[in-house]
């Protein structure tokens, strides 16, 4: 065990960072014309580059020089040799299993998992192409047309944001939906739009004790009770995906009805699983496993690929540079692509479910920050709503643009407005708007004297404000599984070196402790002994008025 701040590598950094406190990016790309081919890096369908960060070959080894301190080789050899790296639940961190195309066996305590992940998959081909074939039948004969994911956290926010990623792809046989809130609208507004008979919900819960889905899932059965369907009918209505036998049967939904997945998988990366099975309805098993592919590639680089050329650690890296010596603490995901909408959603759970921790592996209180805050929407949105500040704002926001050459709508000048946006604002991040360059424009729209000096200022655009650009050539399965996976892997290396657990949640307990304490109150069942007077005086105002 390591302390993180004491390390060679990390007081290099601190004094590497001083040292360099004037750097520009403009003066990096004048000084060296190849920035770009040094800056950047390639995998089939895929360009990233990194070219646009206030970074130099030496930021770059000084960062890479840290990674191998924190024993980042070996760290990714545990998680594919599946140790049980998720310490605070003593389970091994294997969802590379469940993409694993090479079936090479993968073993937690010498056991090959690969068999149990072929059988599901092989369950979720059959079921597939039954429900979207039309064998599979509703309980008065006629065919299901749409598919109701009730799940939250991982069990929704990847499957809800893989289908519409990828709706180019589906066919017409089947709707997709999804409810995840516990609020009441979200179910009804969702069921009034759909038929009893035509319905078939996955019910999608790892642990199948969530206290959002089970009510989402019990109000369903009711919905569907009251139309006029018997309990024996529920068979062909309601599947279970989840690791929890036992509760699925105690919900009553028969186990024969049931896509198991592991303890090995964790919730917010467990679309590659059963969890995916909404994914697998709405586009077919084949795209299902095309985007398992487009992951493996990924893995198979993060897995092989050395240090320095390693894309999710150069990105993992770059974040660390950003949190821990640049101190930014947010990061914006841009993607232009209208179909990724639900992308930052997704990866806000991933990230910061994962790398919000403040505890290290050996238990002691970090002294750096670790997980950023993110978020972001998709462009060109953005540019009309928070770019403002990204630009011009006091505070600096490292963005992380997503685009593909091409469009799933070639529609007359629609793309190429969209991509040269997406060049543009990455462009005008970095080179800025000098004092010089503000008065020659303005100069330029004919303004001097005072009228002109009162607005130079405010045309000022210091630039410097670093950017990654993600570019694939087309947003296909393959690719969107590949750029998931990347992601996860940034994730991975950055808890490495963050020498954290980015695999456990226990952050979100008590929360759900105090919850189940108050909601007796609310329904006016106990009075309670709540300490603090501002709970107490929201919950009577509440009781009050319901
Ligand atoms: O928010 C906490 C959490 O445990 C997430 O990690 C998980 O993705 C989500 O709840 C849903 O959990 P489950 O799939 O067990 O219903």
């Amino acid at each position: 065990m390591y302390s993180l701040t004491q390390l060679p590598g990390w007081e290099k950094l601190v004094a590497h960072r001083q040292q360099n406190q004037s750097l520009h990016m403009r003066q990096l790309f004048q000084e060296d014309s190849q920035r770009f081919s040094g800056y950047s890096l390639r995998l089939p369908g895929l360009l990233f580059d990194y070219s646009k960060n206030i970074v130099t070959r030496e930021t770059m080894d000084l960062l890479l020089h840290l990674a191998r301190q924190c024993g980042l080789d070996e760290k990714i050899s545990s998680m594919f040799s599946g140790k049980r790296i998720n310490v605070t639940e003593k389970r091994a961190v294997y969802h590379v299993a469940l993409r694993n195309r090479s079936n090479r066996p993968m073993c937690v305590d010498g056991v090959d998992q690969m068999p149990a992940v072929n059988l599901v998959l092989g369950q979720m081909r059959r079921f597939c192409d039954r429900v979207r074939s039309g064998d599979w039948k509703g309980y008065t004969g006629r065919r299901i047309t749409d598919v109701v994911n009730i799940g939250i956290g991982g069990s929704d926010l990847g499957p809800s944001m893989a289908c519409e990623a990828l709706r180019p792809f589906a066919d017409t046989c089947l709707r997709a939906h999804f409810v995840s809130n516990v609020d009441a609208t979200h179910l009804v507004e969702t069921l009034k739009k759909l038929d009893p008979e035509t319905t078939l919900f996955l019910v999608a819960s790892k642990t199948f004790t969530t206290q959002e889905t089970l009510t989402n899932a019990h109000s369903a059965r009711r919905w569907f009770l009251e139309a006029g369907a018997s309990e024996s009918d529920i068979a062909r209505h309601f599947v279970a995906i989840s690791t929890n036998e036992q509760a699925v049967k105690a919900f009553g939904i028969d186990p024969e009805n049931m896509f198991v997945f592991w303890d090995w998988v964790g919730g917010r990366y467990s679309l590659w699983s059963s969890i995916g099975l909404s994914i697998a309805l709405y586009l077919g098993m084949d795209r299902f496993e095309e985007l398992l592919e487009g992951a493996h590639v990924m893995d198979e680089h993060f897995r092989t690929e050395p240090l320095a050329g390693n894309i999710p650690v150069i990105m993992a890296l770059l974040g660390i540079w950003h949190t821990n010596f640049m101190e930014y603490a947010s990061q914006v995901i841009l993607p232009y692509d209208q179909y990724l909408h639900r992308f930052p959603a997704y990866l806000q759970q991933a990230d910061m479910e994962s790398n919000g921790k403040s505890v290290t592996m050996d238990g002691n209180r970090v002294d750096y920050h670790t997980g950023a805050l993110v978020w972001g929407e998709p462009g060109t949105n953005g540019q009309h709503a928070f770019f403002q500040l990204l630009h011009q704002g006091t505070r600096i926001v490292p963005a992380d643009f997503i685009a593909s050459a091409r469009s799933q709508n070639p529609l007359g000048d629609h793309h190429p407005i969209l991509l040269s946006n997406v060049l543009a604002q990455s462009r005008a991040l970095m080179m800025g708007c000098t004092r010089q360059e503000a008065r020659l424009a303005l100069e330029g729209q004919g303004l001097e004297g005072e009228a002109l000096e009162s607005m130079v200022e405010h045309k000022v655009f210091e630039g410097n404000r670093p950017s990654n650009t993600l570019l694939f050539e087309e947003m296909t399965p393959r690719n969107l599984g590949m750029l998931i996976a990347l992601y996860e892997h940034k994730i991975f290396v950055q808890g490495a070196i963050w020498n954290i657990n980015p695999f456990d949640q226990w952050g979100v307990e008590l929360g759900k402790k105090l919850a189940s304490e108050i909601l007796p109150q609310l329904k006016g069942q106990s009075k309670g002994a709540l300490s603090d007077s501002s709970t107490r005086g929201l919950i009577d105002w509440c009781m009050e008025r319901r």
